[in-house]
């Protein structure tokens, strides 16, 4: 007897399961560019959750690029990269990054997220292990995911931890052939920074590779905003695959990857998420590069969003708001409860800052927040804006 299925139920009612949770997402509309005052619904408003942290999706040169490559190259690249795709503006943006981060090479991806699920699973298979930081980002778990390696979890950011693991590894008796760790550069959740150099002389000692997810560590961290790897004065020998996205900084989109010639060889041999999917449209090449020489010669972005980053940070704490364990522009303000997490995000935002609640399932129970991120585009007066807003929309709340 056949069973009688209804094949698409389950989604009006999943939906509304999550709409009786209220955690399904209301997604508001940007109407212009991310700048630092923008039109959110129709309401002018002070971005303060925007991963455009140097302000460069909105700059002349990023823009005059685009336009000029579409006049050059048209709107589209028609293929993908192994078949007809592979434009001289995609080869000249990898040899721009490469040099940028001080790589052999570098390659770039669609996304990050197709960076990270379609290498991951390539770098790691049958008989080896991942060991990953317990809060790293959702592509990065699916990329395991979708490997068939054995996965280890060490606690976020706890360097002893990973080495118990790496201990215990090595005493099964299954001894690994490889090990992969995996750890996000700077956590997007709560700001903190990965302990990239003790994950680093850990790998060294058990010959493990290391892969870091600098997402949101590029054109924040290190030299000129060359990332962790450059923050932590590692080399290439200590930290074998650095993964990134002009999605966030650079002010456009696409992931990337950068490490030795042998590391991209296999990359762009072996990722289907490369292979299987159209490559970026001139004026996305064209603009990432153009987002590159604005890191090389203006280095004041990368200075203007610290001393902003600085400022808001102080100022919010000299309040008795708790910004979390952060040390990057991404400050969260730590409220508890979901429910006050979203009240105080709807405040701000009838005041005149657009920041957005980061609640359960996003982040355990009882840690909501309101997750700000700092803007280099922002002036002093704008930083002031932003923090007496969160006072007066903190103090109605009972928050402060
Ligand atoms: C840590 C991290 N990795 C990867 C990604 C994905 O990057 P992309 O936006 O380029 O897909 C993100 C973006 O949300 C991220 O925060």
């Amino acid at each position: 007897m056949r069973v009688m299925r209804d094949p698409t139920s389950f989604l009006k009612e999943e939906y509304d399961d999550l709409v009786k949770q209220e955690i399904d997402w209301k997604l508001r509309v940007l109407g212009g560019p991310s700048s630092p005052w923008c039109q959110v619904d129709g309401k002018k408003v002070l971005m303060l959750c925007s991963n455009n942290y140097l302000g460069l999706s909105n700059h002349p040169k990023l823009k005059e690029a685009a336009i000029k490559a579409v006049n050059t190259h048209g709107a589209g690249s028609g293929s993908v990269r192994p078949i007809a795709g592979n434009m001289d503006l995609h080869v000249e943006l990898e040899r721009r990054l490469a040099l940028f981060k001080g790589a052999e090479g570098s390659l770039v991806y669609q996304t990050g997220f197709a960076a990270n699920s379609g290498l991951i699973p390539q770098l790691a298979g049958k008989g080896d292990l991942i060991i990953s930081d317990e809060l790293n980002h959702g592509s990065i778990i699916d990329g395991v995911r979708l490997s068939h390696a054995d996965r280890g979890v060490y606690k976020h950011a706890d360097a002893d931890d990973l080495g118990r693991v790496l201990d215990s590894a090595e005493k099964t008796p299954l001894i690994p052939r490889r090990i992969l760790i995996i750890t996000d550069g700077v956590f997007s959740m709560d700001g903190d920074i990965a302990p990239l150099d003790k994950i680093a002389k850990l790998a060294n000692e058990h010959g493990a590779m290391v892969y870091v997810d600098d997402a949101h560590g590029e054109g924040v961290l290190g030299d000129g905003g060359r990332g962790i790897v450059s923050h932590f004065k590692l080399s290439r020998e200590q930290v074998h695959v650095e993964m990134g996205t002009f999605s966030k900084a650079f002010g456009v989109v696409g992931g990337h990857v950068s490490g030795s010639r042998d590391l991209i060889n296999f990359a762009y041999n072996k990722s289907r998420t490369w292979l299987l999917s159209g490559s970026h449209p001139p004026a996305v090449a064209a603009a990432c590069m153009a987002a590159i020489d604005v890191l090389e010669r203006e280095p004041e972005h990368v200075k203007r969003l610290w001393e902003n980053t600085r400022r808001f940070k102080k100022a919010m704490k000299d309040l008795g708001f708790d910004v979390g364990r952060s040390e990057t522009p991404i400050t969260p303000v730590m409220v508890g409860e979901s429910g006050k997490a979203k009240k105080l995000s709807l405040r701000v935002f009838e005041l005149g800052v657009f920041a957005l609640p980061i609640v359960y399932p996003m982040v355990a129970q009882g840690k909501a927040r309101i997750r700000t991120i700092m803007n280099a585009a922002l002036t002093n007066e704008d930083v002031d804006f932003a923090v007496s807003t969160f006072e007066k929309a903190g103090k109605e709340l009972g928050i402060i």
